[in-house]
């Protein structure tokens, strides 16, 4: 008799391990097929342990209240709303015609945005003193790096929709400074001193942060700056990713943009994407990122696999945002009759992806076939290359 033969049932994939390697090593406790055998029985898929089960991946940006204001609005998705979100948080803002986004820097993270609908202006300074100004429609995204200060302002005529993206889920309560909030806890005598601003003029400034307020749209635009000697930066902070020539699957398309065509986006990469009614994205996993999803129209059904027999479905639509962690596997199911369309954010500046398709067909023949016990002729059905997004 075997002398493991008792201790089957209590086989931890360690033991598998431990006892693999000590056959390899000749001690030949349990020859590869025995090994094999056992393995039914043990029933990884079954048992999470002492896992936790797979943290919540769905929220409902929309449908929280926010920040409201006379000239805009701010609803936010940081780890305070959404802990799963450490390393990207969201903002999704609204802004009146006129209605202005004060001065500000984030100490903590970059902040990139992709415009919705409407047409936003942004100034921001980089370190060396160079400013840029760019107009901002429906489709581009903008990026300004960590502790660039920057302003915004809807010029349009309409209501201005966009959503700020953070390469950090704890930007907000930790890292944003705004200019009226500084200059309110700063002693009137140095705001004076420093901005040459009579006392009369620094006791009439705000008395705490406005954070958005309303604006008048400026006669020209661009407006000259404050000083007229300024070289403006060489590095746009501006990308029209609703320009670029999508990836087409037969399910559908994606636009993808990192660093490489990006420059300044050191830190993310965007991903916008449209399944048609039915299609399926793709079972994939990240190496290198989180993916941050917010939809703008359509539904489609999120699974996320997260080892040790875990996996969870969420449905999501308008208005909500869905994570994956960085490496955990997962795929969409487009659900219903409207077109699912969806942008994704990964905190880094490289797209990385590895599908199930992609994979299997990186393997030998036979390693596939003993691996899911399948027979050899069924194999020339198995994709040869990565699918992206099935019809
Ligand atoms: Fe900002
Ligand atoms: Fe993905």
């Amino acid at each position: 008799m075997n002398p493991n033969e008792g201790k089957r049932s209590k086989l931890t994939r360690r033991d598998l391990l431990g006892t693999a390697s000590l056959a390899g090593l000749g001690g030949a406790l349990l020859s590869a097929p025995e090994l094999r055998s056992q393995e039914p029985q043990y029933q990884v898929g079954k048992d999470p342990g002492t896992h936790q089960p797979i943290a919540d991946f769905r929220f409902d940006l929309e449908a929280t209240r926010g920040w409201v204001g006379e000239a805009g609005s701010a609803k936010e998705a940081t780890v305070a709303e959404f802990p799963v979100s450490e390393h990207i948080a969201g903002v999704s803002m609204r802004l009146k015609p006129g209605g202005i986004r004060e001065l500000h820097w984030h100490a903590i993270a970059a902040e990139w945005a992709l415009v919705l609908k409407g047409a936003v202006m942004a100034t921001v300074i980089a370190p060396n003193g160079a400013p840029a100004t760019d107009i901002f429609e429906a489709g581009d995204i903008w990026y300004f790096p960590k502790g660039h200060g920057h302003a915004l302002q809807n010029i349009g005529k309409d209501e201005a929709h966009f959503v700020l993206g953070f390469d950090d889920g704890h930007f907000s309560e930790f890292g944003t400074f705004s200019i009226t909030d500084w200059v309110a806890q700063t002693s009137p005598s140095v705001v004076s001193r420093n901005l040459g601003l009579s006392q009369a003029t620094v006791a009439g400034l705000p008395k705490k942060e406005l954070y958005i307020l309303p604006g008048t749209v400026p006669a020209t635009i661009p407006e000259p700056y404050l000083a007229d000697d300024l070289e403006t930066s060489q590095n746009p902070h501006k990308f029209r990713l609703g320009k670029m020539a999508p990836i087409v699957f037969p399910g559908g398309w994606e636009r993808i943009v990192t660093a490489r065509e990006f420059p300044i986006n050191t830190t993310l990469t965007s991903v916008m994407q449209y399944l048609e009614p039915g299609a399926l994205r793709e079972m994939h996993w990240h190496p290198n990122a989180d993916e941050w999803q917010y939809y703008i129209s359509g539904r489609a059904r999120l699974t996320v696999f997260g080892a040790h027999g875990r996996a969870r479905t969420e449905e999501l639509g308008p208005g909500q945002v869905g994570f994956i962690q960085q490496g955990f596997g997962h795929y969409l199911e487009q659900v219903g009759s409207e077109p699912t369309k969806f942008f994704a954010l990964f905190n880094s500046p490289t797209f990385e992806e590895i599908s199930i398709s992609k994979w299997l067909a990186a393997n030998p023949r036979s390693l596939i076939a003993d691996n899911f016990g399948i027979a050899k002729d069924e194999l020339n059905r198995l994709p040869k290359k990565a699918l992206g997004i099935l019809k």
